[in-house]
C-alpha cells in the first residue's frame, strides 16, 4: 500500500526535523525540503524511505524544484523560515528581502501549487508555521514580526475559503523555542531568550500535529502565549510596540 506523502520545509533542524520524525511515525512517507544536504541525508537514514529535495525557497528556481520533484502531496508542512536581530536600518537590504521570500513567497507559492489537488482530493492539510510574533509589530525585528503577521493572516484566509471542504488549513504559533532559529537571527543577547529554559522544537512538533488533528485554524502553544497573542488586542498600538521593544532590547 503507498503511503501519504508529508512535505516538510525546512526539515534539516529544529521544529522542521522533528515533525519529520513524528509524521514518519505516523505512516507518512516524508519530503525532506532545505538547503542543508548532508543534514537531510543524516535524517532522512533514520526514517523509512524519505525523499530528499535540496532547494533554496528563496528564489523562484528553489520552488520549483520542489514542486517539480514531488508534483502531487497529502500533508504541507510550510515551516522553513529564519529572522534576524537588529534594527532595519543596520541589516542587509539583501537578507530582509531574501526573509520575505522564504518566510511568505514560498509558503504562498507552494501553497499555491498544492492546495487545488488538496480540494480537488477532498483531503489533506496544510500546516503553515507562524509565530507569537505574527500578533505584533517588532521593532529590533521588524521583517521577521511583518513575515509571521503575513502567514496568519493568509492562513486564516484560505482556511477559511475551503471550510466547506475536508480540507484542513492551520496557522501554528509558537512562542520562542529552541532550535538553530536564535543563532541564525542573533538573538541570543536579547532579554526575548536570554538565560530564559525554552520549550524543545520536540514539544512544538507535538503542539503543531495536535493542533493538526484537532482542525485549528490558528494554534498557539501554551498559556502565556495564548494570553499574551490574545491580550494584544486590548492594548493600545502605540504601548503594544514600545513593550516589544522592551522584551527584545538586549539584557
Ligand atoms: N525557534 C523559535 O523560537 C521560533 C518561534 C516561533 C516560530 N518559529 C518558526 O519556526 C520555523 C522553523 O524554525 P526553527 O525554530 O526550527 O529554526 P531552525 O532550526 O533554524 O530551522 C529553520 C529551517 O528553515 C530552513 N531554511 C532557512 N532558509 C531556507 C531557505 N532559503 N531555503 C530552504 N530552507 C531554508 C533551514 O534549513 P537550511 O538552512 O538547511 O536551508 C532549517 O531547516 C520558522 O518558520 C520560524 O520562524 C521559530
Amino acid at each position: 500500500m503507498t503511503r501519504p506523502i508529508a512535505l516538510v520545509t525546512g526539515a534539516s533542524s529544529g521544529i522542521g526535523a522533528e515533525l519529520a520524525h513524528k509524521l514518519d511515525a505516523r505512516g507518512y512517507q516524508v519530503v525532506l525540503v532545505a538547503r542543508s544536504q548532508p543534514a537531510l541525508e543524516r535524517l532522512a537514514a533514520e526514517l523509512h524511505d524519505a525523499i530528499v529535495v535540496v532547494a533554496d525557497l528563496s528564489s523562484p528556481d528553489g520552488r520549483q524544484v520542489v514542486t517539480e520533484a514531488v508534483p502531487v502531496v497529502d500533508l504541507l508542512v510550510n515551516n522553513a523560515g529564519f529572522g534576524a536581530y537588529g534594527e532595519l536600518i543596520s541589516l542587509p537590504e539583501a537578507q530582509m528581502v531574501e526573509m520575505v521570500e522564504v518566510n511568505c513567497t514560498a509558503l504562498v507559492a507552494l501553497t499555491a501549487h498544492y492546495l487545488p489537488q488538496l480540494v480537488e482530493r477532498r483531503r489533506g492539510a496544510v500546516l503553515n508555521v507562524a509565530s507569537t510574533a505574527a500578533f505584533q509589530a517588532g521593532p529590533t525585528m521588524a521583517v521577521y514580526f511583518a513575515t509571521k503577521a503575513f502567514v496568519l493572516s493568509f492562513t486564516e484566509a484560505v482556511a477559511e475559503e475551503v471550510r466547506s471542504t475536508p480540507v484542513v488549513v492551520t496557522a501554528f504559533c509558537p512562542g520562542a523555542f529552541s532550535s538553530g532559529f536564535q543563532a541564525r537571527a542573533q538573538l541570543e543577547e536579547s532579554k526575548l531568550v536570554k538565560g530564559r529554559s525554552l520549550p524543545s522544537a520536540a514539544a512544538m512538533a507535538d503542539a503543531a500535529l495536535k493542533a493538526l488533528d484537532a482542525k485549528k485554524v490558528v494554534a498557539i502553544p501554551g498559556l502565556v502565549n495564548k494570553v499574551g497573542a490574545h491580550g494584544t488586542r486590548f492594548v493600545p498600538r502605540a504601548v503594544l510596540r514600545r513593550a516589544v521593544a522592551y522584551v527584545q532590547a538586549e539584557a
